[in-house]
């Protein structure tokens, strides 16, 4: 990607000299178009489109003080831990005044010494992006993309969502009066992210179908009506999820881990972070790049599937299951630029079982790090792609004393359901934990239980129950 001068393509609809504009991912078409224009797709091509960026000249060195000096401030865009990093977002001068911020960001990089040592690693460190505003990353993503709808003027925003998205949206939305509706399949979003959407007032649509049906229909509601679509298709979103990468890099002195463990659903997670690597590379901010490492569930594999057969094409998963409902996606939108992403940092894309999910989850948890199901795909695989690393077939070698930094994207208590039945030994694949139960198969091993104990109100049977000295 040419971030500092104008590669050949057809630069008539972006104004030449403009600041950043649109281009199409393809090389092959690489159009340019206005950033004033409401796109998601390249109206030549239909590929997806960057945000792409005439650069000034940069005093890096000067510019990572700065960005620690911002710390120290109260501006409310210093204090966001997305709009610190400014100059590497598309608002200028007086644009910023559209900025919505709830003061995203600032999460913390947490040692994690117990899941270093169940996926044998000799250290291993975390970013918990849950513990944003709304409890997941997308609050990086959407203050930008909700500032961008108002720079746009728009009248109202929508998204299809398997929860974290939703949540987001209706809260930014709720911050400026913007009238958002989130598109959600019915009855498979954990509970905590759909008391979100409702208490900040979103419209909330349920759909009977899969995440992949909402998306489809949002799609062609944003291309035929005035609604804006808040999806990670939005190159705005990605814009601002690129930040977790450079607040990493800031928190960790600019000492650059080895590898990146992420979760891959829609895969606009993973495709920013590997834009975001590109443009600091380019830049002169970082010169080693971190291997991008995406982490699916087996049920929901659609990246993996297209990587292992090198296919051209997306290999779409019909009915995508996973108890992970954040990542229950089996068309995700952003798929070229997720393997553009893998490509760029030499990284790869693994999957893991249900079973690795719920233990992994439940280790996290020894550590005092609570995050949802998602989230925990990356010890999983961290711990998978550590107990193949010697064998021959092994795509991937990872040495025990690589660092690595697993980002953890949603908040433990988004889906406490999962958490509970998985320590009472009674988490199934397939069951409806939300309302009755109607079918339950595929028992899931509570390896790492910590059941409640009963015990009768008696405080000389407690003193016995736990071993206490008088
Ligand atoms: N982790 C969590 C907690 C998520 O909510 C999501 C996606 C992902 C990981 C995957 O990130 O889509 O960028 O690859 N949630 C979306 C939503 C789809 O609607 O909330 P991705």
């Amino acid at each position: 990607m040419e971030l500092t001068s104008s590669p050949p393509g057809d630069r008539t609809t972006a104004g030449v000299g403009d600041p950043f504009f649109f281009r199409c991912i393809d090389t092959a078409c690489g159009s340019e178009f206005h950033i004033g224009e409401k796109l998601y797709q390249c109206p030549r091509c239909s590929d997806l489109l960057d945000v792409c960026y005439h650069f000034p000249q940069m005093d890096v060195g000067q510019l990572k003080k700065e960005f620690r000096t911002r710390r120290l401030t109260n501006d409310p865009l210093d204090v966001s831990g997305v709009w610190r990093y400014r100059e590497l977002l598309p608002f200028r001068g007086d644009d910023l005044r559209h900025v919505v911020t709830m003061g995203e960001g600032n999460n913390p990089v947490l040692n994690a010494p117990i899941s270093a040592q169940y996926v044998g690693l000799r250290r291993l460190r975390v970013k918990h992006l849950g513990w944003n505003p709304t409890g997941s990353f997308k609050d990086y993503g959407m203050t930008v993309a909700v500032s961008q709808a108002r720079r746009l003027g728009s009248s109202v925003v929508a998204c299809a969502s398997t929860g974290n998205t939703s949540a987001s949206m209706a809260a930014y939305c709720a911050r400026v009066g913007l009238r958002s509706v989130v598109f959600i399949p019915e009855g498979q979003i954990a509970y905590g992210k759909l008391s979100q959407s409702l208490d900040y007032g979103a419209l909330t649509v349920q759909i009977h179908g899969d995440f992949d049906a909402a998306m489809g229909l949002v799609r062609e509601l944003a291309r035929e009506t005035d609604l804006y679509m808040m999806n990670s298709i939005n190159p705005f979103r990605l814009e601002g999820q690129k930040t977790v990468m450079l607040e990493l890099f800031d928190q960790l002195d600019w000492r650059i881990p080895d590898r990146i463990v992420v979760p891959g659903g829609n895969l606009g997670n993973s495709s920013s972070y590997g834009k975001a690597l590109m443009e600091l590379k380019e830049l002169g901010f970082i010169d080693k790049v971190p291997r991008i490492t995406i982490i699916q569930a087996s049920g929901a594999d659609p990246l993996y599937r297209t990587l292992v057969t090198s296919s051209a094409d997306l290999v779409p998963v019909k009915g995508a299951w996973t108890l992970a409902s954040a990542i229950k996606i089996g068309r995700p939108i952003s798929w070229k630029k997720a393997l553009r992403a893998l490509s760029f940092s030499d990284g790869w894309c693994d999957v893991v079982t249900e079973q690795e999910i719920a233990d992994a989850k439940a280790i996290l948890g020894r550590d005092g790090i609570g995050c949802e199901p998602a989230s925990a795909t990356t010890i999983a695989g961290l711990k998978r792609l550590m107990n193949l690393r010697n064998q021959a077939e092994s795509p991937v070698t990872i040495d025990p004393d690589e660092d690595v930094v697993a980002i953890l994207t949603g908040h433990q208590l988004k889906d406490p359901e999962y958490t509970v039945n998985y320590h009472l030994d009674n988490l199934y694949e397939h069951a409806s934990y939300q309302n009755v139960l109607i079918e339950k198969s595929g028992k899931l091993t509570a390896t790492y239980s910590n059941k409640p104990v009963q015990v009768s109100a008696d405080k000389a049977e407690i003193i016995r129950l736990l071993g206490l000295a008088r």
